[in-house]
């Protein structure tokens, strides 16, 4: 990051920057306290990284699929009623010691849901917001265990603002304040298919956050992290904002993990198809880790064991939980950038496109399942469906709040749960 307002030398010496020189143009053309306040928040911009994600990204058109394995897994339907208690008892132990922690990544910019605000304000139509919904469930859980769990919620850069007056609009949802934690995660400049940087409205570049992989770096960034060690943190569970059935922190998560001996675990769920837009485990290369719906090889996608089940049939739904020692160790490393195209208004250069109705932008982000890589083993848990998934992604049809108000309905009814 550079502090100084850039020169215009800079612009025409540094090929990275020469590429952006066009915003040197905009600058000129702006009256001088706008001109100082864009050439200051163009100094902060990732000039050279932002190079270099574009060049990668064009020579990954030709990267090889993944060398893939399949992953192992144990079935929550399949384990007697004992092993299950167990593990449950296992978790609450854990939960009334105070080692569990709960981290909500709610950061993203929900671009395909198209809300009007942070997602994690929508009600999907059961009286209380996706914030509310995972309140109510840490506090229930909270009050069992007879210890707060301490809550970590991420934030962009945008929704921040918002987020945090939402919650002091209700209370805090009657969770303890102190146990409350913001942080905002990084973000990152929108290239146009060319690799130049925008802007999206007069004066404002066109950034966005910097992926859910972004969490690691801002959790060691905010003090968060330290906050964990502080309070004796050993585990800590992570989840997104939009599974409105998302079991925070659920005991039995944490102690089966706990007692397989490995330091990280994750939930999954079986894919429905195999053309389900969600990422599935696997190992990649002989590590852990997850392969997205859009970088998974169709043949791989389809491929069928002896039994006729998917053998990339274990569905990702940001269940995740990591030891407090493995978490310290992935902070201070860095993970690969994967590359989206997302509809962006362009206000400046020309031609602008304020509403644009296919793709039109470049967005890079990594993701927390790239951290698994760094783990020996991972221990993934298949649950039922019905019980646990009902995701919010697009405005309608599958995936919509309508759907996942359905799936709601069908386990807890008119309860708030
Ligand atoms: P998605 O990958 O579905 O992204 O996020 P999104 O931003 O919510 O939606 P689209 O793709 O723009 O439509 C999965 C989870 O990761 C969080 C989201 O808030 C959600 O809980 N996330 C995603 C972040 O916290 N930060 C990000 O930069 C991206």
């Amino acid at each position: 990051m550079r502090n100084q307002s850039p020169s215009e030398n800079l612009f025409v010496d540094n090929p990275a920057y020469a590429k952006q020189a066009h915003l040197w143009e905009y600058a000129q053309g702006l009256p001088s306290p706008e001109k100082e306040a864009f050439l200051r928040e163009l100094s902060a911009l990732p000039v050279e990284c932002m190079a270099s994600l574009y060049a990668e990204s064009q020579a990954a058109q030709s990267k090889q699929p993944p060398v893939l394995s399949p992953a192992g897994f144990s079935e929550k339907k399949s384990q007697t009623p004992e092993t299950l208690a167990f593990w449950e008892a296992e978790g609450f132990a854990l939960l009334e010691k105070g080692a569990v922690a709960a981290v909500t990544m709610a950061g993203g910019q929900g671009t395909r849901l198209g809300f009007d605000g942070p997602k994690g304000c929508l009600d999907i139509g059961v009286g209380a917001s996706l914030f509310a919904l995972q309140a109510i469930r840490l506090s229930k859980l909270s009050a069992r265990a007879g210890k707060t769990i301490p809550w970590y919620i991420m934030t962009s850069e945008e929704n921040h603002p918002q987020t945090v007056a939402f919650f002091e609009e209700n209370a805090y949802f009657s969770y303890p304040k102190e146990d409350i934690f913001f942080f905002r995660q990084g973000c990152l400049p929108l290239l146009l298919p060319d690799g130049r940087m925008f802007l999206n409205a007069p004066g404002r570049m066109a950034v966005g956050p910097d992926g859910n992989g972004g969490v690691f770096a801002a959790l060691a960034k905010s003090g968060a992290l330290e906050d964990m060690r502080r309070r004796g943190v050993a585990w800590i569970f992570f989840c997104g904002i939009d599974n409105a059935l998302v079991k925070m922190a659920d005991p039995v998560l944490l102690g089966f993990v706990s007692l397989s001996g490995a330091k990280g675990a994750s939930k999954s769920v079986a894919k429905t198809d195999p053309s389900e837009r969600v990422g599935v485990f696997g190992l990649i290369s002989g590590r852990p880790g997850i392969v997205e719906y859009f970088e998974l090889p169709s043949e791989l996608a389809n491929l069928r064991d002896e039994q006729g089940s998917l053998v990339y049939g274990d569905a990702n739904i940001i269940s995740h939980v990591l030891a407090l020692s493995v978490l310290e160790e992935i902070c201070h490393k860095g993970l690969p950038y994967h590359m989206a195209r997302k509809k962006e208004p362009v206000f400046f250069p020309n031609p602008a496109n304020l509403q644009p109705e296919a793709p039109n932008a470049l967005k890079f982000e990594t993701f927390i399942f790239d951290a698994f890589v760094f783990l020996d083993e991972m221990a993934i848990l298949r649950c039922e469906r019905n019980e646990e998934f009902a995701p919010v992604k697009n405005s309608q049809g599958a995936d919509s709040p309508a759907t996942a108000l359905a799936l709601y309905r069908a386990l807890y009814g008119d309860m708030l749960a």
